[in-house]
Parts: C-alpha cells; sequence; structure tokens
C-alpha cells in the first residue's frame, strides 16, 4: 500500500515503538491518530510530528475498553474520512512477581492488554476498513512469542497468541481486501525494557534475546509490512542489523 495520502492509526503512540512507527508513518505522508492512556506521552509525539510538517492528533483511548476502541477509529474516520492502516502496538510486561506467583488480577492485565485488546482493536478495525474497500493491520507481538519464554511465561502466551490469531487472518486479504501482519522484535531500547531492568531479580532466568534494536527499526518493519502487498498473515522478525524476515523464511536459511 502506498502510504502518502492514508489514514493510520497507532495505539500506545506515547512511547517507544508506538511513538517511532507513528513518526515514521506520518514522514511517509499518512494522517496519524495517536491512541494512548499516556495523554502527556502523545502530545510529545504529536509535537515531534508537526515540527517533521507531518499531521497527527492525539486521542485518549484505553484500547481494553470496546467502547474507546471504537470511539478512536470513530475519531479517525471523523477527522480523515476513513481509516486505512492501523497499528496495534499497546503493551506491557507483568511486573514480578511473576507468574505462579503473581495475583490473577494481575497477570491478567497483561492479558487484557497484550491479547484481547489487539483482537478488539483488530475487530473495530476491520469493520472500518471494510467501509473502505480494503486496509493493513500491523500487531507488534514479539521474538518471545514465537520461543518458550520463563522470563514472563503470561507476556509470551499473550505474543503467541497474537502471532497465531494474525497468522489465522491470512484469509482477510481474498476476503475484504484487508492484510494482517505482525511484528516480532527482540529486545528494544524503550521504556518498557528500562523498566523491566529496573525490577529486582527475582532468580527468573534472563533470556538472551541478541542485541538491543532501535524503536526505529521496529517502525521501518511495520513500513515494510504495510507497503508490501503480498505478505498477509505473516510474522517478521526484527533483529538488530538484520534484514526484517518472515518467520518462514528465517526457518527456511
Ligand atoms: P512502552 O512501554 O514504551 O510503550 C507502550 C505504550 O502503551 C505506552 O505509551 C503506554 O502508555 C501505552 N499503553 C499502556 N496501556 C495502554 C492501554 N490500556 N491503552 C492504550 N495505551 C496503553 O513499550 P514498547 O517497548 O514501545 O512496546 C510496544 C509494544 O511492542 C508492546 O506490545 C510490546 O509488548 C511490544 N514489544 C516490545 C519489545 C521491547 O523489547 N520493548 C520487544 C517486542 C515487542
Amino acid at each position: 500500500m502506498e502510504i502518502q495520502g492514508k489514514v493510520a492509526l497507532v495505539t500506545g503512540a506515547a512511547s517507544g515503538i508506538g511513538r517511532a512507527t507513528a513518526v515514521l508513518l506520518a514522514k511517509e505522508g499518512a494522517s496519524v491518530v495517536l491512541a494512548d492512556i499516556d495523554d502527556e506521552g502523545s502530545a510529545e509525539t504529536s509535537r515531534l510530528i508537526k515540527s517533521l510538517g507531518g499531521e497527527a492528533f492525539s486521542f485518549h483511548a484505553d484500547v481494553t475498553d470496546p467502547e474507546q476502541c471504537r470511539a478512536m477509529v470513530a475519531a479517525a474516520e471523523q477527522a480523515y474520512g476513513g481509516l486505512d492502516i492501523l497499528h496495534n502496538n499497546a503493551g506491557i510486561i507483568t511486573m514480578r512477581p511473576r507468574y505462579p506467583d503473581a495475583e490473577p488480577e494481575r497477570w491478567m492485565k497483561t492479558l487484557a492488554l497484550n491479547l484481547q485488546a489487539v483482537i478488539l482493536g483488530t475487530q473495530v478495525g476491520i469493520e472500518a476498513m471494510t467501509r473502505r474497500g480494503g486496509g493493513v493491520i500491523v500487531q507488534s507481538a514479539s521474538l518471545a512469542g514465537l520461543i518458550p519464554y520463563p522470563t514472563d511465561p503470561i507476556y509470551g502466551a499473550t505474543k503467541a497468541g497474537v502471532v497465531n490469531f494474525t497468522r489465522s487472518l491470512a484469509p482477510l486479504k481474498e476476503e475484504r481486501n484487508i492484510r494482517v501482519n505482525c511484528v516480532c522484535p527482540g529486545v528494544v531500547d524503550t521504556p518498557m525494557v528500562t523498566r523491566a531492568r529496573q525490577q529486582a531479580p527475582d532468580g527468573a532466568p534472563t533470556m538472551q534475546l541478541g542485541a538491543l534494536i532501535a524503536p526505529e527499526h521496529v517502525a521501518d518493519a511495520v513500513v515494510m509490512l504495510v507497503r508490501d502487498e503480498s505478505l498477509a498473515g505473516k510474522a517478521v522478525l526484527v533483529r538488530a542489523g538484520q534484514p526484517h524476515k518472515t518467520v518462514e523464511a528465517a526457518a527456511l536459511a
């Protein structure tokens, strides 16, 4: 899909990967809706985009809430006439203690944001894109969804869920002209990782997920998935200093 002139919505756009993606999509000529619960962070992303001559506005939305999800998509349609690109990116780690010592109320929050909200966002995105005649959805999954992840088993389970959910939506390309793909980065240099590293050690095994990745490198993979009309239902590995590869291609390499 050509990005110039399109309408994009990025969740978790106040920070890290979401901010980098929103900025890159705006640089490529999209009008971008910045959805987040962090209004200050969203306003900063909006300022960044405008300083580069781009178009964006912030929209306060807790993406775990169906009403707020519908409202953010409606805001995109109202402001810019429709929705072409959706990046379901907002996510959290389960803070320590990790499962099985974590209280259910706490790990359920990880499930609600990292998996349920992605399913929800995808559903409202598909509704809007169906009205538009097509579109592209990119999910932020993780390398932790492709391999066992003892550091945070709940996080790993949610990301594996996102990968399989994404792969299972491949037929939407033929059925509705909507392509759904996901990025699977290793460790990315964002506030999420800084917070994780500040937690007291609890004996959890530390996974070696490779060299630290710049959020801009993940944004570049998202843009690649938006552009490449051949990709649907794909999980794309994002590693530092390496070209983006679909997991199938990486397994064959
Ligand atoms: P981050 O913590 O820097 O940004 C996450 C954003 O999501 C924040 O702006 C936060 O306010 C927002 N958010 C939290 N709860 C929300 C809610 N209920 N509704 C709307 N927005 C909400 O995190 P980062 O690192 O940029 O992660 C983004 C995504 O990428 C997440 O899904 C994460 O799991 C995934 N990811 C991150 C990796 C990393 O190493 N940083 C590696 C692989 C995937």
